[in-house]
Order: C-alpha cells, then sequence, then structure tokens
C-alpha cells in the first residue's frame, strides 16, 4: 500500500562523502557510497514529500521526483543545507562529511621527493550542530551517528551536542552494514530516552522505518 503521509513536507537529505582537495589531482574522503541517504530521498519521495538531495559524488543515480544538488566539499555542503533550511520541515543528515580539509590547498600538482609528505589539516565545520542550533519551531532535525564502537553513548551524546531531535545510529566496524553495503540496522535516539531499534534489513527498508518513527511521533 503506498503511504502518503508526507505530503506537502519539504525534507532536505544530505548523502554521500564530501571530498577535500589536495591538489588538482588528489582529494581526502571516506567510505560513503551514498545509497543510505539516496534511499531516503526515495522512500520520502514516493510517500509524497518534496524532497530535496544533497550529494557528494557516487556512483549512484538519483532518485526521480528530487530535487538533486551535487556538491563537492564540505564548505559546498553547508552552505547548500544551511541555505535549505529555512525551506525545510525535516532536515537528515545521512552524509558522512570530511572532519577535515587540508590548510592549503596547492595549485599546481605536489611531486614525489622520495620522503615523506606533510599535510596540515584544519577542522571542518560541523553541519548538523549548526542545523541544529539554527533550526526554527516546528522544523525537525535527523542526524546519522557512525560509530565503531560504545554505539549508544556516542549517539545520545551527538542527540545533546548537536541539539537534534533523533539520531539514527549504525555501527560502522561491521562488514555487513554500514558503509557501501546494501542493507543496514540501526538504532534510533530521541528526545525523552525514546529508542527503537530498526533489525538488519534493506536500506531501502531502514528509511521506511525511519519516516514511519517521525509520523508515528507526529513530526
Ligand atoms: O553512504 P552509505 O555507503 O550507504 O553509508 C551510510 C552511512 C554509514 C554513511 C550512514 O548511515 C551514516 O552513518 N552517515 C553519517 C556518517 C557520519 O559522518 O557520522 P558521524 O558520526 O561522523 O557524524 C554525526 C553526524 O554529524 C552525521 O549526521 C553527519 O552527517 C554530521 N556531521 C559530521 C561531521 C561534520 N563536520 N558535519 C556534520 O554535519
Amino acid at each position: 500500500i503506498q503511504k502518503n503521509d508526507l505530503e506537502g513536507k519539504v525534507i532536505t537529505i544530505s548523502a554521500g562523502s564530501t571530498i577535500e582537495p589536495i591538489d588538482p589531482v588528489r582529494y581526502l574522503t571516506n567510505h560513503s557510497s551514498g545509497k543510505m541517504g539516496f534511499e531516503l530521498a526515495k522512500v520520502a519521495a514516493n510517500r509524497g514529500a518534496i524532497v530535496n538531495l544533497v550529494s557528494g559524488p557516487t556512483k549512484l543515480t538519483p532518485p526521480q521526483n528530487v530535487n538533486f544538488v551535487d556538491i563537492k566539499t564540505t564548505t559546498d555542503m553547508k552552505d547548500t543545507m544551511l541555505n535549505l533550511l529555512p525551506k525545510s520541515d525535516v532536515v537528515i543528515m545521512a552524509a558522512a562529511v570530511s572532519d577535515y580539509r587540508v590548510k592549503e590547498i596547492s595549485n599546481k600538482k605536489i611531486k614525489k621527493d622520495g620522503e615523506s609528505l606533510q599535510l596540515t589539516l584544519v577542522q571542518n565545520p560541523d553541519i548538523l550542530k549548526e542545523l541544529g542550533h539554527k533550526k526554527g519551531k516546528g522544523q525537525i532535525i535527523i542526524g546519522f551517528a557512525a560509530e565503531t564502537n560504545n554505539l549508544e553513548n556516542y549517539a545520545k551524546g551527538k542527540l545533546k551536542s548537536k541539539n537534534a531531535d533523533f539520531i539514527v545510529a549504525n555501527d560502522v566496524s561491521r562488514k555487513d552494514i554500514g558503509f557501501g553495503t546494501d542493507e543496514n540496522e540501526v538504532i534510533i535516539f530521541g528526545q525523552n530516552d525514546f529508542k527503537q531499534k530498526i533489525s538488519k534489513a534493506s536500506k531501502e527498508i531502514i528509511a521506511e522505518k525511519i519516516f514511519d518513527v517521525l509520523s508515528m511521533k507526529g513530526e
């Protein structure tokens, strides 16, 4: 049965990784394939939402019926997400954001000199934290937590420090879920000790269940 429970809602979702250039040839990034964020976007659009999908480079084809914005760096993603915040009812940060960028990007290819190479990295802004602290009344901000240990404690810490309404926690030390896989297993944490585990399933079903939680909580 087709659900239309997200009709009229504007939902902005980030997906994939951000990339940080080192020189014209090389960059820093991480293992995100974009699958989790793209499935969230597809499911939200199927359930009637107007969807903005903001994504770093991936090998995926954007779902139909979404406004697709492709970006590269964390700064690009931050600017785009903050721009879309005032028009959004729900914002979901499923992207794996690069926490660091290279301090000085070389405009020429860095040549090998047989020695070690030192790069100075500077910390990137925390997009979820900014969204959480800028959100207006009635807006819902959902973050993810990608952890390798202490999943529950770190997820609860992120819920608080980032002022999010929900944190969707996944264990990225596992090979069968998390980065790059077709399946995931998550625990959703919310305000007032809300906690719901979603057992291992396709990322599409995980996305459906995340929106079920939103609908159930009347948000
Ligand atoms: O793309 P896939 O291959 O399908 O993999 C899915 C996934 C594992 C990438 C996804 O399920 C996931 O966990 N995404 C969040 C990855 C992440 O960056 O987690 P984090 O615990 O480092 O960050 C916590 C939250 O803050 C996240 O919502 C993240 O988007 C956000 N963040 C992090 C750093 C930063 N500088 N700005 C941010 O907004």
